[in-house]
């Protein structure tokens, strides 16, 4: 049954939040941690559903996973310890565990079954089982493995030198899992712009030995995973939403504390720069090879931009924020390339468009992004919904702070996926 939640427009948004850890690295600290030799601990590990899904499915495989307060210990069995998992490994609404997981599952010598919810099941998986298929994983599902239910057979596994498609670090990082299960063989992957390194960073941490340049990435096959300890920082994604509250909300100013810069995530930080945001980036020392800092943000005004390229990789997941913020930037904003939106948790061209049109926004979806002319004033009385889309609901949420009138948001429990404490964050920021 969907819920609704009222949402009331905001004074102004000021104080500080610790923004909660990245789910991209605390889906790697469990799976790579699970891979490893010895007992890995994960602090600020995010607590959101997506991340339970992996630490579901890994348990599944006779992983010992404990869960105290934020912070996780991780039994690691070595590659060659997983178990035969004797129930189908749920992923939940987590794409990242899907893809990252069947890049171990390839490689491993026995039979799983990986299924999801109806969100999952509708994203394109051969862009996985393709590559993986072809270094000898044994792989069926759904129209001849291009969606889930999947089922594999892993193991003998040779090494690969793909041009991906696409820009996808769940692409990327399946392919070099698999790849460290070859025979002291090389994998390279190549990709059309360069995507989120999370992957070649923790492997490192791990103590394996990745190449990156520009475009690709690389390692050579038979090498083990140490455990160690990964401390994960706050998600820039999760940030994004409070970076575009802080810009567009009158007479704001919020400090986000601890938020993960890694290069190949602030694409965010480029467009507020772009549209010029008052925007302040303090840099503490690096922990498990990623860059943190703090964040502040400042009520401002905006310009519209253009934004495609090379920098959609870096912003992908903050695009439906990123159309919010356009909303309030005078003249037109133009989303290109970011076709990949259509194969996210939903189809966030025709969510973001039809949402916020809903509110009086000035938005038309193109063929691979939008457009949107501002500045507009957003209207209330209406009800929108997160279709089930973590980013989609949160958009909405802080759109809200700006309308004239409450608005009903249905669906909101989607955030939970990503954010659980979004809606605390909110109301202690509200003034
Ligand atoms: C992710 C990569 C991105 C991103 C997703 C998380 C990851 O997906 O949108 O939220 O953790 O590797 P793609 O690799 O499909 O671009």
């Amino acid at each position: 049954m969907s819920d609704f939640k009222k949402l009331l427009k905001v004074e102004r948004l000021t104080g500080e939040i610790d923004i909660p850890g990245d789910k991209s690295i605390s889906h790697r600290a469990i799976m790579f941690g699970s891979i490893a030799n010895g007992k890995t601990t994960i602090s600020n590990f995010l607590m959101g559903a997506d991340c339970l899904s992996t630490v579901s499915c890994f348990r599944k495989m006779g992983v010992t996973i404990n869960i105290q307060e934020g912070q996780v210990s991780v039994e690691g069995k070595g590659l060659q310890g997983l178990e035969e998992p004797t129930d189908i490994l749920d992923v939940g609404n987590s794409g990242t565990t899907t893809r990252l997981m069947m890049g171990i599952l390839a490689g491993v010598p026995f039979h799983s079954c990986v299924i999801g919810d109806e969100s999952i099941a509708r994203r394109p998986m051969s862009r996985v089982t393709k590559p993986l298929k072809m270094m000898g994983a044994s792989i069926d599902g759904r129209e001849n493995g291009q969606y889930t239910p999947l089922s594999i057979r892993g193991g003998n596994l040779k090494g690969l030198r793909y041009e991906s498609p696409v820009a996808s670090a769940q692409v990327k990082s399946a392919i070099l899992l698999a790849g460290l299960q070859t025979n002291g063989e090389e994998t390279i992957v190549t990709e059309p712009h360069k995507s989120r390194d999370h992957t070649e960073r923790m492997l490192r941490a791990f103590g394996v030995e990745v190449y990156e340049d520009e475009k690709s990435a690389s390692l050579v096959g038979g090498q083990s995973l140490q455990a160690t300890n990964i401390f994960v920082p706050g998600d820039i994604s999760s940030a994004a939403f409070f970076l575009v509250a802080g810009a567009i909300v009158p007479d704001s100013e919020i400090v986000l504390k601890n938020v993960g810069i890694n290069p190949t995530r602030t694409g965010i930080l480029d467009v507020l720069e772009m549209m010029g945001a008052s925007i302040e980036v303090i840099p503490h020392k690096e922990h498990s090879f990623e860059p943190i800092a703090d964040i502040i943000i400042r009520t401002s005004t905006l310009k519209g931009t253009t934004i495609g390229g090379d920098l959609i990789p870096k912003l992908i997941d903050e695009i439906p924020v990123i159309a919010l913020l356009a909303t309030q930037a005078e003249g037109e904003t133009i989303i290109k390339d970011a076709s990949e939106l259509k194969v996210k948790e939903t189809n966030r061209i025709d969510t973001v468009v039809g949402e916020l049109s809903k509110i009086g926004a000035n938005i038309s979806a193109t063929d691979d992004g939008m457009v949107i002319s501002g500045k507009t004033s957003l209207k209330g009385n209406a009800t929108v919904s997160s279709h089930g889309d973590h980013r989609i609901g949160m958009m909405l949420a802080i759109a809200s702070c700006i309308t004239n009138e409450p608005v009903q948001l249905e669906d909101a429990d989607a955030i939970d996926v990503s954010y659980p404490n979004f809606f605390e964050h909110l109301s202690s920021l509200s003034k």
